[in-house]
């Protein structure tokens, strides 16, 4: 038989809270996989979930055991436990990975009711993401890669004014209740998750403006755990080293308050970390090739490779900063890591073989 048949699906796990930018990351992500992720052709218009030609991205709200009314009545939010299946969402994802099809629920977000389910085929990467990816031991041992967005309650707030108050017409004052009420259960169920993941991408307001509070320019933080299988961190000039640099000058465009990079080793939650850091943001993202030039280790296919990535969606959020910079990296990573994992099946059957 061929390898083909016998190689399983990658498992990715991406956590953050809900308006975080899981959605522009996943765009970031399938592009780099060469394809753009569509919702399933034919089937329920309300479906959360995307696919391409490599990669099925799987919205975790469709494993919602209790709908909205449900939630209400109970007084439970959609990020507390009990309003999630994770038996399902175990053996659901335990199947994918080993093969086989599952028929999966739709949370459908419009009606916030549970719509009949939806076929789901194995492909070659899936991606689960949610608020609660790694919260279930036994969803996280099924997990190949992990990622958790880390947006401080400034900036969340900042993006979540400008999504909810910009384009769905809520209030100031529903925004804010709304996160105040999220708080303690995100505190409780979301945020612990961080300390399981990979690489965590840490969004916080900058340092080069003096008390800043508008949230427009951010200190983006990329943190890599060290010895994690087929992952191997990213770093600036030399590894293992720490530097700050400031690339504005000759070859980069910076107008005010500039650009600054950080690189060194970290622990985190008591394991060794590589952290790369980017606080500010690019005037001119044909320039980022000059960045790029000096980070290591990117698992790109060719030189240029993300500068490429950058301007084919210049137009995404975060584009011409850190957030846009490492989720472009993390999407390599993840192609690399993949790429990997075939690698090592490709070639263990046939040792078998011949002993
Ligand atoms: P999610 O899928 O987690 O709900 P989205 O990707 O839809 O999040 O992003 C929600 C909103 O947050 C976007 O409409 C945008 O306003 C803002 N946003 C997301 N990512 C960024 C970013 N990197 N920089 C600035 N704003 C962002
Ligand atoms: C979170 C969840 C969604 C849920 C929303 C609002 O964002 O990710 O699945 O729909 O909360 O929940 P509500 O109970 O207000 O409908």
């Amino acid at each position: 038989c061929s390898a083909g048949d016998k190689s399983q699906t990658v498992v990715i796990g991406l956590a953050a809270d809900s308006g975080c930018g899981k959605s522009t990351f996943m765009r970031r992500l399938t592009s780099v996989f060469g394809g753009a992720a569509e919702p399933p052709k034919g089937g329920n218009p309300d479906s959360n979930t995307l696919i391409s030609d490599t990669t099925t991205v799987i919205c975790l709200d469709d494993y919602h055991s209790l709908d909205r009314k449900g939630r209400k009545e109970k007084g439970v939010t959609a990020l507390d436990p009990r309003a999630n299946d994770f038996d399902l969402m175990y053996e659901q994802v335990k199947a994918i990975k080993q093969g086989t099809a599952v028929e999966k629920p739709i949370y459908n977000h419009v009606t916030g009711l549970l719509d009949p389910p939806e076929l789901i085929k194995p492909p070659k990467i899936l991606v689960i993401e949610g608020l609660h990816p790694m919260y279930d031991p036994r969803v996280r041992d099924l997990l190949d890669f992990s990622i958790y967005l880390d947006i401080s309650n400034e900036v969340k707030f900042a993006w979540k004014i400008q999504r909810d108050m910009a384009e769905r017409g809520h209030s100031l004052e529903s925004i804010k209740a709304s996160i105040e009420a999220r708080k303690p259960d995100f505190e409780a169920f979301i945020d612990p998750q961080k300390q399981h993941a990979d690489a965590v991408i840490e969004v916080l307001p900058t340092k080069l403006i003096p008390n800043d509070n508008e949230g427009k320019v951010l200190r983006v933080r990329l943190i890599m755990k060290e010895g994690v299988k087929y992952f191997s961190p990213i770093y600036l000039f030399d590894e293992g080293s720490t530097i700050t640099w400031i690339p504005c000058g000759r070859k980069l465009t910076c107008s005010y308050p500039g650009i600054k990079f950080f690189h060194g080793p970290d622990t985190y939650f008591g394991h060794e970390v590589t952290v790369v850091e980017m606080d500010g943001q690019f005037d001119r993202l044909d320039e980022l090739i000059y960045v790029e030039s000096h980070l290591s280790n990117l698992s790109s296919k060719f030189y240029g490779e993300v500068t490429q990535q950058m301007l084919k969606h210049s137009d995404f959020p975060g584009s011409n900063n850190g957030t846009g910079l490492f989720q472009t990296i993390i999407g390599l990573k993840i192609r690399d890591l993949y790429e990997q994992i075939l690698a090592s099946k490709v070639t263990a059957p046939t040792r078998a073989a011949r002993a």
